[in-house]
Parts: C-alpha cells; sequence; structure tokens
C-alpha cells in the first residue's frame, strides 16, 4: 500500500503541493490526472524519493519515504520502478544493456545465465526478444517505451511509476502500451500509479483516479464515476460541452452506469405516455465496460413524473439550466 497524508512542497515560495492525501492499494493501477503544472510529476518523484517534501507523510509498503536514511531510500527506490514520456533510454548501450543497467548500478552482473534469462525474459514480455541487440535509435517510440519498462523490471519491483508514459505515441501505439502496463499488473501483481493529462489512459486502464489541480486533490474515484457525472473543474478539463439546449421544455441529463438502465427512456415513454426530444448523448468505454449520459428535453407539464419515475428506477439525473 502506499499511503500519502496531507503531503506538502515548494519550490522557493511556489506550493506545488497542498497537502495531498491518497491510497492506493496493492495490486491497483491508479491514476493520477490533471493539466500541466498541477504537480503531477513532482507528486510521483516525492513517492519514489527522488524529489523531497516538506510536509506530511509518505509511506510504501509501511515504511516511510524520507531522505534522512540514503540507504534505506535507496532499497525503497529498488521496489519502484519508474518510466517517463522520453523512455530515457541510453544510445550508445543497446537494448540488452539498456535493460540490464539497474542490474549494473546495483553491482550485479549482468552477462551470467541467470541474468541472461532475466534479461531475454523481459524482452520477450514486451515483445522484444528480436531486438537484443538493436540499438535505441533503432526503434519506433513505442518499441523504446517497451524496451524502458523491461528496464523499469529488471529489478523485480512490486511497484511501477510512469509519468507521461504515452504522451510521445500515436493513438494506437498508446492502446499496444496500456495493454502490457494491464498485462504487467495482471500476471505479475505489480501495483501501477499512471500519472497522464490524457483521459483515455485513464478510461483504459485506471481502476481509481484522483484530479490534481493547483497542488490539490479535487476529486477522487473510479473514473467512470469522475468522468461520466463530472464536478465543474473537472468539466472544464474535459472540454466537454452538451451543446445548445432548448430554450423551451425542461432538459435533463441521464447517467447511466451500466448498460442494462439503456431501455429506461423508451419505457418511460411508453409508461408515462409522454413525448421526449434527445438532445445531446455520449457512450464511453471504462475498462469494457459502457457508461453513459444523455440529454432529453420534456414538457414541463411531465417533469414531476418523469422525476419520480427516474427516481424509481434508480438512474441519477440532473436538471439542466438552458
Ligand atoms: N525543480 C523545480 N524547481 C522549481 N519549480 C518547479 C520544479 N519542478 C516543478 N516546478 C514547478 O512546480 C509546478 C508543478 O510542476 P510539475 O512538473 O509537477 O507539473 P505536472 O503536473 O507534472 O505538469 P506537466 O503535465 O506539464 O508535466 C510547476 O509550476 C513547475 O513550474
Ligand atoms: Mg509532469
Amino acid at each position: 500500500m502506499i499511503e500519502l497524508k496531507n503531503v506538502r512542497k515548494n519550490f522557493g515560495d511556489l506550493e506545488v503541493l497542498k497537502g495531498i492525501s491518497m491510497t492506493i492499494q496493492d495490486h491497483e493501477i491508479y491514476g493520477i490526472i490533471g493539466q500541466s503544472g498541477a504537480g503531477k510529476s513532482t507528486l510521483l518523484r516525492c513517492i519514489n524519493g527522488l524529489e523531497s517534501y516538506d510536509g506530511g507523510t509518505i509511506t510504501v509498503e509501511g515504511e516511510t519515504v524520507s531522505q534522512k536514511d540514503a540507504k534505506k531510500l535507496h532499497l525503497m527506490q529498488k521496489n519502484m520502478g519508474m518510466i517517463f514520456q522520453n523512455f530515457n533510454l541510453l544510445n550508445r548501450l543497446d537494448v540488452y544493456d539498456n535493460v540490464a543497467l539497474p542490474m549494473k548500478f546495483w553491482g550485479m552482473k549482468t552477462k551470467t545465465p541467470e541474468a541472461k534469462e532475466k534479461i531475454l525474459s523481459l524482452l520477450k514480455l514486451v515483445g522484444l526478444e528480436d531486438k537484443v541487440h538493436s540499438r535505441p535509435s533503432e526503434l519506433s517510440g513505442g518499441q523504446k517505451q517497451r524496451v524502458a519498462i523491461a528496464r523499469s523490471l529488471v529489478l523485480d519491483p512490486g511497484i511501477l511509476l510512469c509519468d507521461e508514459a504515452t504522451s510521445a505515441l500515436d493513438p494506437a501505439i498508446t492502446r499496444e502500451i496500456l495493454t502490457l502496463l494491464q498485462k504487467i499488473n495482471e500476471e505479475m501483481g505489480i501495483t501501477i500509479i499512471v500519472v497522464t493529462h490524457q483521459m483515455e489512459v485513464v478510461k483504459q486502464i485506471c481502476q481509481r483516479v484522483s484530479f490534481l489541480k493547483d497542488g490539490t486533490v479535487l476529486a477522487e474515484g473510479r473514473p467512470e464515476e469522475l468522468f461520466i457525472r463530472p464536478i465543474r473543474e473537472v468539466k472544464a478539463f474535459l472540454q466537454e460541452e452538451s451543446g445548445m439546449l432548448p430554450g423551451r421544455g425542461v432538459n435533463i441529463q441521464l447517467f447511466f452506469t451500466d448498460r442494462s438502465k439503456d431501455p429506461v427512456i423508451t419505457m418511460m415513454a411508453r409508461q408515462l405516455n409522454i413525448d421526449f426530444s434527445i438532445c445531446w448523448g455520449k457512450l464511453e468505454d471504462f475498462r469494457s465496460n459502457v457508461y453513459g449520459s444523455l440529454v432529453i428535453n420534456i414538457r414541463e407539464d411531465d417533469k414531476d413524473e418523469v422525476l419520480e419515475y427516474l427516481d424509481r428506477m434508480h438512474v441519477a439525473w440532473e436538471v439542466l439550466e438552458s
């Protein structure tokens, strides 16, 4: 478990983290999303001790992350692999030696049969067994990130920290890398923290997510909770517009949290014998579940009956200002 309690961090006079609290469970894929400058990278660097913090506590598997005890911190860092947007590979080394680098750093031999087996099995896991002796400059962006992922796993960490790991990749390659991260999470039980400004990343793989703004957590929960029915700040971040709504009648937004609720509005129209028009809608995939939202327009006279019906059917709703 990774536990942050009221974590504060300043750079000079600039307050970058203003009391961040979150708990990340073992084996979870946890997202941290927010705009540029929100403090996401700083937070991640505080978690693995690359950056000190000025207040609060961070514990990883019960141990406090602190720069006071360098030896202990080093051991904790061994347990936290990290990947970045720009891959950070060394071009003078081939793929094998790039993956082996953390072992070298820890004074481990990298060419013994055991080491070879380990590195080749990781390259197989990331699908690059045929690139063992290639240089990073001979690889595509997606392949480079695969090498970086293999490297991040070479010391058998329990935790993987990803800082905008897919931000430099196109959508198709992003999906492949996310699928790989999911596989690593499922098969190796590794806890993954994903820092991103891309909503798609959170939707595809995160079980829970925190929305960070100006060094504060504004919302936390399952991605479908945060994004299907977003609070004002999250809505602004998503730049979501429900378009022009009719000026007459009543506009009601409905929120569906699973597919089975889809026929509710047609059932409602039949049972209440009312008419409605559909103004706006969206359906989105969250870790292969479909969630959605729909805006309908009804007559003012039907409003009470409709809202009562929706309550009875346990459909969440909101009356929108037109
Ligand atoms: N080493 C540093 N010295 C001074 N200020 C810093 C330093 N690192 C980050 N900052 C500032 O802290 C704030 C948060 O930066 P951070 O890199 O954590 O944001 P971020 O959410 O990761 O943004 P992005 O999405 O652009 O990566 C910014 O205002 C940034 O300028
Ligand atoms: Mg960043």
